[in-house]
């Protein structure tokens, strides 16, 4: 809190804003009686104190502690504020005494805490996702790609999982690990993803295309690396790359298809352009003229495109971004399926 770098970045705000929950475990007696009198005096309640998110305590001390009246008088007060306590357990503790204030076991806090992202407003429904760049190779060793970073179509993969959904992710090559309970499905190119997701699809309920696909490959992929020439210039010819999304709606028996579209002038016209031209359900514009937001950043902010409204998303991480698109999207998928 004090570290004058990380206050001039000011730290305890941006970690503030940062979280969707934030969950203290162990939350001492001591840090229960500061978050009640709404005390700033270390990192943690200062971030408690600024942040708008919903906050769960695992209280964790002795017995004696947790009865005395001043630790209830507090949980009482937090507890009206909305915030919610997880245990304490009763046993045996490090004191030697027998009671209520163990903190509750490791793996339920963190089952628990999963479950605070849950809404079911997908459940049991089938969810593909594309995230990711595409690599076109030219030889063995150099290929064209983009900057996507997965970031965006990951935290959806993620976002539609909490939501109930069973979900399938395709992406292209990062290093990104894979969100929980969800199948990834790894891929190179865009020949490959157009493969992966035709696949997919064939049982998906909701497409969301966040890749950024290449439009183009080179019509040779060189067996052998290319070596340099005596010219001075190297032409590559290129030949377009199916659009994968597109060919997803196209089907007879579409899936409620999403597709975003990254653009740096005319963000929303071009976007709506994209709607009508891919037979979109949705789509999500992103203006990647920003650096702030778009390719390889932890922000997001966006345009959501109805075919007869918009709606604006501001800037934030691109987890919270992506629970709040999942929640338009499920909204929009259950009022057309009626
Ligand atoms: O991965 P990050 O670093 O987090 O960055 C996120 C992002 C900026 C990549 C993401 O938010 C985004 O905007 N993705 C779409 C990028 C893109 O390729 O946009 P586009 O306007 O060129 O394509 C429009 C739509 O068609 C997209 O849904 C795209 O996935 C899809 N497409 C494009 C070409 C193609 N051959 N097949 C496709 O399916």
């Amino acid at each position: 809190l004090l570290d004058p770098a990380a206050e001039a970045a000011m730290g305890h705000i941006e970690l503030a804003r940062w979280a969707d929950h934030i969950l203290v475990a162990p939350a001492s007696a001591d840090f229960m009686a500061q978050l009640t009198v709404g005390s700033g005096e270390n990192l943690l309640s200062t971030i408690c104190l600024a942040s708008k998110a919903r906050i769960v305590l695992a209280p964790a001390m002795n017995q004696g502690m947790w009865r005395n009246q001043s630790t209830q008088d507090n949980v009482a007060t937090l507890t009206k504020r909305n915030i919610q306590l997880f245990g304490p357990a009763e046993g045996s503790q490090a004191c030697g005494d027998i009671g209520p204030g163990r903190m509750k076991e490791p793996n339920d806090i963190a089952l628990f805490a999963a479950s605070l992202f849950e809404s079911g407003i997908l459940a049991g429904k089938n969810v593909v996702i594309t995230a990711g760049p595409t690599r076109e190779a030219l030889d063995p060793v150099r290929y064209i790609s983009n900057y996507s970073s997965g970031k965006m179509g990951f935290a959806i993969a993620q976002a539609a999982t909490d939501a109930g959904a069973v979900t399938t992710l395709i992406t292209g090559p990062v290093s990104l690990p894979t969100p929980l309970d969800v199948t990834r499905i790894d891929v190179i190119s865009a020949q490959d993803m157009f493969a992966a997701a035709m696949q997919a699809c064939s049982q998906c309920d909701i497409f969301i295309a966040a890749a950024a696909v290449a439009d183009y490959r080179p019509v040779n992929q060189h067996s052998q690396k290319i070596k340099k020439g005596a010219s001075d210039t190297m032409n590559i010819e290129l030949t377009k790359n199916i659009d994968i999304v597109a060919s997803v709606a196209a089907q007879d028996n579409k899936p409620f298809t999403v597709g975003f579209a990254a653009e740096t002038e005319h963000v929303v016209s071009y976007a709506r352009e994209k709607l009508k031209r891919k037979n979109l359900d949705l789509v999500i514009a992103n203006d990647i003229s920003n650096s702030a937001i778009g390719f390889n950043s932890d922000d997001n902010a966006v345009t959501v495109i109805y075919p007869d409204k918009e709606k604006t998303l501001e800037q934030r991480s691109k987890s919270q971004l992506a629970t709040h698109l999942i929640e338009l999207i499920a909204e929009q998928f259950h009022h057309l399926a009626g």
